[in-house]
């Protein structure tokens, strides 16, 4: 049977933040301090703790605590949440990828997964997407994963079909459809209905193009391993065609892949065994979900709960949860952490291991997640963008033991 193995043990975090420690423990100390005995499962740090102790005194950092999934232990638990960066060419992946992903690495990220990286071309969001639907795709792949592993930091990749939200351009040049004559394509879904009425009708697909599809995901898995990769995460999310599918306002198919909950899943579970059953023995497969369509008649918190404990029998090691994206216009209440309610749920009532994501920017707040266990792993996205070295700096914040990259230890806070 397979499982997984949750080290939720606490490390050492210095109190009173931002006061210097007047003597660096030296690296020896550091490291066994790093795994301090076994604490509770989970801890809550309350900003009166923080602010009562004194400089001397020392509480524990969850979020600074490694995470083992299956035979991968991430150094903390932050994880760098998959962005597009709207700059490869033909799938390939260049030197742009190659030090975004690269500096993220080096500012202190246990995991860094990389952008929604196509399993086949017409599964891009746009013609600038990352893709692995070639082999030739991989060298330059293997690039980025050798150096995010010097680093310290875990590769990981998140494998995607856009569906019907395919063939678009790049924000930054409009975001709209593009049309064949132009360089777009038909784009497919569960069922021949747009995202919105002003866009083009997708091509329902049909069976044998299913199981393209999952064959399409078991290959770009393949190569994600002969690239280096040690995380696979599946896009289940956002309206891109997985999510299409369990979702019952996109998919209105009355064969085996509609209709009823378990046949609106299938294809995702199709897709989990495909990956899993490459997939080595001591790899953790995560899955990014929307965990609610936010609207009346869509995908809920309960679905994704149901859809949780059977993904967790299928070998899914960690729920990403994300939410919304599969209508154009829902009212989602934005706001700090909006989302880890859903990673909470998730975890508090099937026991599987979630991330949370959305919103979460500062220190204090993603160490009070993982602290007060409402999740396992905290996914940043934009705020690592304004400082990919946020974990340094969260480290340093919240009083935490982490080890610099010797070329920047001179600027080390002491
Ligand atoms: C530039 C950019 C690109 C993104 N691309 C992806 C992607 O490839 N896959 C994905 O699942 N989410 C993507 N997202 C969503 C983020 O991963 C994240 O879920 C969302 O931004 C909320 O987190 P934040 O508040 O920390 O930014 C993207 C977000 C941004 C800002």
């Amino acid at each position: 049977m397979e499982t997984v193995t949750l080290d939720t043990r606490p490390v050492k975090m210095r109190l009173n933040p931002k006061k210097p420690r007047t003597k660096p423990r030296p690296a020896s100390n550091r490291r066994s301090g790093r795994r301090s005995g076994a604490g509770p499962k989970t801890q809550t740090l309350s900003r009166e703790l923080f602010a009562s102790v004194s400089n001397n005194h020392f509480v524990m950092s969850s979020l600074f605590s490694p995470l083992t999934l299956r035979g991968i232990t991430l150094r903390n638990r932050i994880a760098i949440s998959p962005m597009c960066m709207y700059t490869a060419q033909d799938g390939f992946a260049n030197d742009w990828h190659l030090v975004h992903l690269g500096s993220r690495a080096v500012g202190g990220a246990g995991l860094i997964i990389q952008e929604a990286t196509a399993v086949a071309p017409e599964g891009r969001i746009t013609p600038d997407d990352l893709g692995i639907w070639k082999d030739e795709h991989v060298p330059f792949l293997r690039r980025i994963t050798d150096f995010i592993r010097a680093q310290g930091a875990v590769a990981g990749i998140q494998l995607a079909h856009a569906g019907r939200k395919a063939s678009h351009s790049s924000p930054w040049k409009g975001g709209a459809v593009v049309p064949a004559e132009a360089g777009g394509w038909t784009t497919v879904a569960p069922s021949a209905e747009p995202f919105t009425p002003e866009e083009p009708t997708p091509h329902a697909l049909s069976l044998a193009e299913i199981r393209q599809v999952v064959a399409d995901f078991q290959a770009a898995t393949v190569r994600a391993l002969a690239a280096g990769y040690e995380v696979i995460e599946l896009h289940a999310a956002h309206g891109y065609l997985l999510h299409e599918f369990f979702s019952p306002l996109s998919n209105h198919r009355t064969d085996a892949y509609g209709g009823s909950f378990d046949n609106r899943i299938r294809l995702l579970l199709e897709v989990v065994e495909a990956t899993r059953a490459v997939l080595p023995e001591h790899l953790p497969l995560l899955v990014r979900v929307s965990a609610t369509d936010w609207t009346e008649g869509g995908w809920t918190s309960e679905d994704t709960v149901a859809l949780a404990a059977i993904l967790q029998q299928k070998g899914v090691d960690l729920l990403d949860c994300s939410t919304g994206g599969n209508v154009a216009v829902a009212p989602i209440p934005v706001g700090p952490g909006y989302q880890v309610e859903f990673a909470e749920r998730v975890r508090r009532e099937t026991g599987l291991p979630t991330g949370a994501v959305g919103l979460i920017t500062e220190a204090r707040q993603a160490e009070q997640i993982v602290a007060s266990g409402q999740a396992d792993l905290v996914l940043l996205a934009r705020e690592s963008l304004r400082d990919p070295y946020f974990p340094l700096h969260a480290a340093h914040e919240l009083g935490a033991a982490i080890t610099w990259p010797d070329q920047y230890l001179r600027a080390r806070p002491r």
